[in-house]
């Protein structure tokens, strides 16, 4: 029904028409990036005669409804406009960046906090977010790593579904559902050394296998969008890439929703050195399958003669606005264009709630030496220092949407809110960790040079009994264009921390960041560290909540923290190579000044009880395609609270037509275990859990030896092996 309903305007549309439903409009009129030039008149003027088909950045019921008037009361065939927005960890209530939800590996938490999101967003005029962002990334010098799921592309695969169905509910006509934007189309977590927009060298069996799985899982939910991107792969820009977006996901996936270009994204090809102009770089982007020109001016600037000249096909830029047009009909927007710039009441209180608990899991307990935590209540002295203890902002992260300035509540509010009277808080900041302004656009600078705060944090510390430090990245350290080279504890941090352990060894470090750190002296010194993230809006209050045992940490790694800046990019499912070790001599792939390994692997956190795995049981040494495999193993909590395990699966094909991984994440369950509890996990191992794409560059199981390996991270398995035959 849908599809008849988009023939029929389909077919009442002029060529000028179609192309205008191809271009949108930033409506902040400079926020992320270039922008067209356009000045603001020209733009209300293409609105009207219904030369535009989507909007960003356009914020509140007002200004939608009233961008939404100019071309309802004005254009001759009354196409509504979508708007679109970064909703990425939340719209107002803020959740924990992505990185750090994901560390959850609860996937129905995720899928709240999108919801809420999208309920947040809806309320406000926001038809369309562009997230999730679901690009693999192994590199901890990329400033975007914060913004996705980390380093794996099953659990990135989960992710994205859970997040889908989050912002779009079962049927996006549904109420309070937002089109959701599976990005970036693709390969943009691997830009060359970790900078940003950079250079991607890999091969199809790279973008197969590690790339493009989240993807697929989105376009099988059925994303609404796709978002393509900045990167050139292997010397074709990502916009302008025919196999990605016209072969792969129109083509082999079928899927039928649209894809928007990155801001500027086509014209940024003339950058790239790919296309001559503006034209030119319209022609290869539609002929490539882009189907929206965000901000870019090149669509409108060059589609309707290129179709004129016979250099793209009007049956192409047919198929980019029945997608267009299919998706604006299923949010309802035909019905009632002004759907969602009617006044809701949202309940935010009970959002801050979610905020809190979802917060809560993503906490990873890195070290917890001697049972430093949790803390007890009745100690009688603690000092909350570091330049984030008392920060309200830096919780909030990047990509932040209308998160409040200094919203966030800080650490040492958190912990004042937990305790009782009897439990004495002093409190020294030590030093900045910033100086000067900060805002979304601009570099922030570190102060590198101010203790002048260092004598009052030592004094502090000197007379307490336990230091919580509070220590990490300012929220504009990590997000887009935030790429680094050093990933330590910047500026004067780790001074900072080093004097502190001269007077008090006493210390629980808590990490508030959107990357993983380089934190190798903390590690080996520090007695207790908490991995605290960009937590959100109730940062402070889940800290304490961990902090002091009223909620038992699970929290899992989602990518490997390195023992040094050098080992990047560090991921765990990395290939054995013809020389994989040796103690004897150095002819082998590592280094010599450092361990190859993680210095916290994927997967890994600790809890405040401790669990034992058993040994792995499979119900047979062989298995075939129609008889899947059955695998168990006992888990048991040998410590003294109840707490929850993440028991991950993970396998290896011994021998195949390409190299494989050493590891794979094929699964993971959590588990919630009482004081001297067991239970068996039981998971299912089927030959489609097997496929890869190979040799054949088809996705296709190859028969022969595969490892199992069960157990808390992808570190300390336990491990059985089966034979496959087909
Ligand atoms: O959605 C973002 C994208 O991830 C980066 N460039 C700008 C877009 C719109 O704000």
């Amino acid at each position: 029904q849908v599809e008849t309903k988009v023939d029929s305007v389909l077919g009442l549309m002029t060529l000028e028409e179609k192309v205008g439903q191809l271009v949108q409009y930033n409506g902040s009129w400079d926020l992320t990036g270039p922008a067209s030039g356009m000045d603001n008149k020209q733009k209300e003027d293409n609105l009207k005669n219904g030369r535009v088909g989507a909007m960003l950045n356009v914020l509140s019921p007002e200004a939608t409804a009233e961008a939404q008037r100019l071309v309802m009361e004005n254009s001759r065939l009354k196409i509504p406009l979508m708007f679109g927005y970064d909703v990425i960890h939340g719209y107002k209530t803020i959740f924990p960046v992505p990185l750090a939800e994901t560390a959850s590996w609860d996937l129905e938490a995720m899928e709240k906090s999108a919801r809420i999101s999208a309920v947040e967003a809806s309320a406000e005029g926001i038809n369309w977010t562009f997230s999730p962002m679901i690009d693999i990334s192994r590199d901890a010098r990329w400033g975007r790593i914060m913004e996705g799921s980390g380093e794996d592309p099953y659990l990135t695969s989960k992710v994205a579904v859970a997040k889908v169905k989050g912002y779009q509910g079962d049927d996006l006509s549904g109420a309070q559902t937002i089109a959701a934007t599976a990005k970036h189309f693709a390969g943009y977590g691997f830009g060359e050394a970790g900078r940003d927009y950079n250079t991607v060298h890999i091969g199809e069996n790279e973008l197969h296998n590690t790339i493009l799985p989240p993807f697929k899982a989105a376009a099988e939910a059925g994303v609404a969008t796709f978002m393509n991107s900045f990167n050139d792969i292997d010397g074709t820009p990502a916009t302008g890439h025919k196999v990605l977006q016209r072969d792969v996901l129109k083509g082999d996936w079928n899927w039928d929703g649209f894809i928007v270009s990155d801001w500027g994204s086509i014209a940024e090809m003339i950058e790239h050195g790919f296309a001559e102009d503006k034209i030119h770089a319209a022609q290869i982007a539609m002929n490539a399958g882009s189907d929206m020109d965000m901000e870019g001016g090149a669509y409108e600037a060059g589609l309707v003669k290129l179709v004129g000249d016979g250099k793209v096909k009007e049956e192409f830029i047919d198929d980019a606005v029945r997608r267009i047009l299919r998706v604006k009909f299923k949010l309802g927007l035909f019905e009632d264009p002004y759907r969602y710039s009617k006044p809701v009441t949202v309940d935010f209180d009970a959002h801050r709630e979610v905020a809190r608990d979802i917060a809560r899991k993503s906490i990873v307990l890195l070290k917890n030496e001697n049972n430093t935590l949790p803390l007890n209540k009745e100690r009688k002295k603690i000092a909350v220092i570091g330049p984030l203890a008392d920060d309200k902002d830096s919780p909030i992260g990047n990509w932040r949407a209308q998160g409040e300035t200094n919203s966030a509540v800080s650490v040492l509010e958190g912990i004042r809110n937990a305790v009782g009277k009897n439990v004495e808080i002093s409190y020294a900041k030590g030093a900045d960790l910033g100086v000067g302004e900060r805002n979304f656009l601009l570099p922030l600078e570190i102060n590198k040079t101010d203790t002048s705060g260092f004598e009052k944090a030592i004094s502090t510390a000197a007379s307490a009994d336990l230091v919580v430090m509070v220590l990490g990245e300012d929220a504009f350290q990590s997000g887009e264009g935030r790429s680094q080279v050093n990933i330590g504890l910047a500026g004067v941090q780790q001074e900072l921390l080093e004097k502190i352990y001269e007077v008090n060894q006493n210390i629980v470090l808590v990490l508030i960041n959107g990357r993983p750190l380089e934190i190798s002296w903390a590690s080996e010194t520090i007695p207790a560290i908490v991995e605290a993230w960009q937590l959100g809006t109730e940062s402070g209050n889940a800290i304490a909540d961990v902090l002091f045992g009223k909620y038992n940490p699970s929290g899992k790694l989602p990518v490997s923290f390195p023992r040094a800046v050098g080992q990047e990019p560090l991921y765990y499912n990395q290939k054995n190579t013809g020389r994989p070790f040796s103690a004897e001599h150095v002819t082998y792939s590592a280094y010599t000044d450092e361990r190859r390994d993680a210095l916290y692997p994927f997967g890994f956190g600790l809890s405040y009880t401790s669990f034992e795995f058993g040994e792995i049981e499979i119900s047979s040494e062989e298995m075939t395609a129609n008889a899947p495999l059955e695998v168990k193993i006992k888990v048991k909590n040998t410590g003294d609270l109840k707490g929850s395990e993440i028991v991950q699966l993970y396998l290896r094909d011994m021998v195949a037509s390409t190299t494989r991984p050493v590891k794979e994440l094929k699964g993971f369950e959590t588990i919630q275990l009482e004081v001297g509890e067991e239970k068996e996990v039981i998971f299912t191992i089927t030959e489609k859990m097997l496929r890869f794409y190979n040799a054949n560059r088809k996705w296709e199981s190859e028969e022969g030896k595969f490892e199992i390996y069960i157990g808390p991270n992808s570190r300390d398995l336990k491990k059985a092996e089966f034979l496959f035959k087909k």
